[in-house]
Parts: C-alpha cells; sequence; structure tokens
C-alpha cells in the first residue's frame, strides 16, 4: 500500500506561524508534525509515499529529505495552487497508479497510531475506509451520518446544520475507485474539490464505504489551541532523558528531556516538558506542558502549557501561559515602573496582555 500524505495548502488559521512555514512543520515536542504522520505510516508498512507540497515545497523537502530516514522513500509532488483534498488525488494519480493507497492529512496527529484501521481496509478492501470519532463541533469537520446497521448513508463537508456529530479524521484508505469519482465531482461551497463529496460520490454509485470508529487521541492542528493541546498531548510520550547540564541550584521533576548542550541554572523545570539542544535556561521556573526549541534563552521567567521555538529569548516575563513563540522572538519585560508597553509584531499576530 502506498501513502500520499497532503502538506499543501494555506493555512490561515494558523497565522501568523503559516506566514513563516508551513503548519505540517509546527513543531510538537520539538519535532514537526510531518515527522508523526511518517512514523505512523511506517507503523501501517508504508514503503513509499507521497507528499503533495505548496509554496513551501523547499522547506518540506529540507526537513523529510528521502525519507530513509522513517525507513520508506518519499515523492515530493507539486501543488501549484491549493485546489483541494480531491484536487491532491488527482495530482497524485501519476504516483498513485492503480494501487490501494492511504491519504494521510499533514496536519492530523493521532498519536495512538491507526495500524488497526489500516489491517481492517488491507483485508476488506472497500472502495474507501474512512475513519470517524465523536467531536462536539461536527459543523468544522466533513460528518458522516451512519445507519443503525452501521452502514455509512451521507458524507457532507462542514455542513452548517450537522445531522451527526460523528466527525471524519484525516486519514483514507482507498482502493484505485478513487480516481474516477475525484474526476466526476465539481468543487463545494468554498471553491476546491472535496475529498467527501468524492467518497459520497463512491457510496451513490453503489461502491462500498465503509466507516470505523477511532478512539484514540486525535487532533486537526487547525488552531492554536489545537496545536498547544497536542503538544501536551506528546510530552507525556517522551522518555525522560537528561543529557544537557542541570546545575546543584536547578530541580527538575516528572517526564522531562533535556537535550545534549542546553543548560539549565538556578531553574525549576517540572514536566512533561523539553528543553532543546544548546537552550540556556536561568532563574526560570518551567512547566508543565512546555516545550522550549533550541538555541533560546530564558531568563527570570514563569513559563508553562507553552511552546517556544528555536532561536526565541524571553526575559524577566512572570505567568506566560498558554502561549506559542516563534523562532528567533524576543519577549522581555521593560524596567519595573514602566507604565507602557512597547510592541513590534507583524501582520496577524493575537497578543493578549494582562492588566
Ligand atoms: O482534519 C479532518 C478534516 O480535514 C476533515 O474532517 C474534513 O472533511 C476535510 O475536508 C479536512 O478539512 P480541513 O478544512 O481541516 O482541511 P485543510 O484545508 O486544513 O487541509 C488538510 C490538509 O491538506 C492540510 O495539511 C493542508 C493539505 N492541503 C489542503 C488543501 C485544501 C493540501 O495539501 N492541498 C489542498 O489543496
Amino acid at each position: 500500500m502506498k501513502a500520499l500524505v497532503l502538506a499543501g495548502g494555506s493555512g490561515t488559521r494558523l497565522r501568523p506561524f503559516s506566514h513563516s512555514m508551513p503548519k505540517q512543520l509546527i513543531p510538537l515536542a520539538n519535532r514537526p508534525i510531518l515527522e508523526y504522520v511518517l512514523e505512523d505510516l511506517r507503523g501501517l508498512g508504508v514503503a513509499e509515499a507521497g507528499i503533495i507540497v505548496g509554496r513551501w515545497a523547499a522547506e518540506i523537502r529540507a526537513a523529510i529529505g528521502d525519507g530513509s530516514r522513517f525507513g520508506m522513500r518519499v515523492h515530493y509532488i507539486q501543488q501549484d495552487a491549493p485546489l483541494g483534498l480531491a484536487h491532491c488525488v488527482q495530482v497524485a494519480e501519476p504516483f498513485l497508479g492503480a494501487d490501494d493507497f492511504v491519504m494521510y492529512l499533514g496536519d492530523n496527529v493521532l498519536p495512538d497510531g491507526i495500524a488497526e484501521v489500516g489491517m481492517q481496509f488491507q483485508a476488506r478492501r472497500p472502495a474507501a475506509q474512512i475513519v470517524v470519532q465523536k467531536v462536539a463541533d461536527p459543523h468544522r469537520f466533513g460528518v458522516v451520518e451512519i445507519g443503525r446497521d452501521g452502514a455509512v448513508e451521507r458524507l457532507v463537508e462542514k455542513p452548517a446544520h450537522p445531522r451527526s456529530d460523528l466527525a471524519i479524521l484525516g486519514v483514507y484508505f482507498f482502493t484505485a475507485a478513487i480516481h474516477r469519482a475525484v474526476a466526476s465531482i465539481a468543487p463545494g461551497r468554498r471553491g476546491e474539490l472535496e475529498i467527501t463529496d468524492a467518497v459520497q460520490w463512491l457510496l451513490a454509485s453503489g461502491a462500498a464505504v465503509e466507516a470505523s470508529r477511532y478512539d484514540g487521541y486525535w487532533r486537526d492542528i487547525g488552531r492554536p489551541e489545537d496545536v498547544l493541546a497536542c503538544n501536551a498531548r506528546l510530552l507525556g510520550h517522551l522518555r525522560p532523558a537528561v543529557t544537557g547540564e542541570v546545575d546543584g541550584a536547578s530541580r527538575v521533576t516528572g517526564r522531562v528531556v533535556i537535550e545534549a548542550g542546553a543548560r539549565i541554572v538556578r531553574s525549576r523545570i517540572e514536566g512533561p516538558a523539553i528543553v532543546g539542544a544548546h537552550t540556556v535556561i536561568e532563574d526560570s521556573r518551567i512547566g508543565p506542558n512546555t516545550s522550549i526549541g533550541r538555541d533560546c534563552v530564558l531568563s527570570h521567567t514563569d513559563l508553562a502549557g507553552s511552546i517556544v521555538q528555536d532561536g526565541a529569548s524571553i526575559s524577566s516575563v512572570r505567568g506566560l501561559r498558554s502561549s506559542v513563540i516563534g523562532r528567533s522572538a524576543a519577549v522581555r519585560s521593560l524596567d519595573r515602573g514602566s507604565p507602557y508597553h512597547r510592541l513590534a509584531i507583524s501582520d496577524h499576530v493575537s497578543l493578549e496582555l494582562a492588566g
């Protein structure tokens, strides 16, 4: 079985981060989301994956390479404009040929893996096998209606008034029957060729479409709050390892990774947390649920439930919570007693100041 990984798209809901990096490379527990995707695919026995790339093709190639690190061959497939998930299948048809494949959205994270559904698909080979989970906000997703007998009855993309609370996850298993479906549908309301419509087309044409319920943890990294929640979850899977330096006046508790070359001085690190290589933390209190990238400098800071990306610096800021700080960003307090805030922030930044 081949894999098709979707890493194009525009990522507008993740601005400002998506101005400077593709959302599929946003770090969770200090590793780009796409690495988790490829590891899950390796668990399915995939040996060859095509990655759909758009304007961030160069960055994605640089991060993932030829796939050998993940035990597979990776091909890059250029999509000139983000015209929809089904459009990705069309663009990838020369790579996919007549093979069965798993389509995995590059912004979906399933730390518990998808191997079991993969085995069900391989045993039964319906034209399409989708994966579903009950959600509180189905209007944000593709939604599936399932009959009492468990049969798939209808699929609708982001309905305003959902008739079911079962969302379609971003992992789909297909036989080559999907190619005729994507060639037969028209763009939907948002102007994109929707994969949900292609699967609905298969269903209407009498092909076998099956749905598996998924009980594991699943997040679609659409908004900053999803990134933070998923980061916390993945930190909980870390194997503790302290290879950096921790001085005698510091305390490290819980599930913590401190990478080589990092230095912790007079600070407290509470897990789950990760501190990247060559980062220096002084007189600070960090964690829980916090990742700090490499080459950062934090001093006199109190930070929890947050992500600090590579090269950022934070100085004398107390009470930072649920924050995402971009690469090489600098945050510092002005001198005590200053009545003002001073900001130099770029487009689409969201800032919430206390008091
Ligand atoms: O996450 C599950 C949901 O994913 C499903 O419930 C929906 O039915 C499905 O349409 C999809 O909805 P989203 O609105 O979340 O899709 P998004 O536009 O975020 O794109 C998903 C991934 O595919 C993302 O990694 C970007 C990539 N993509 C997207 C488009 C539109 C491409 O590579 N090319 C594209 O043209």
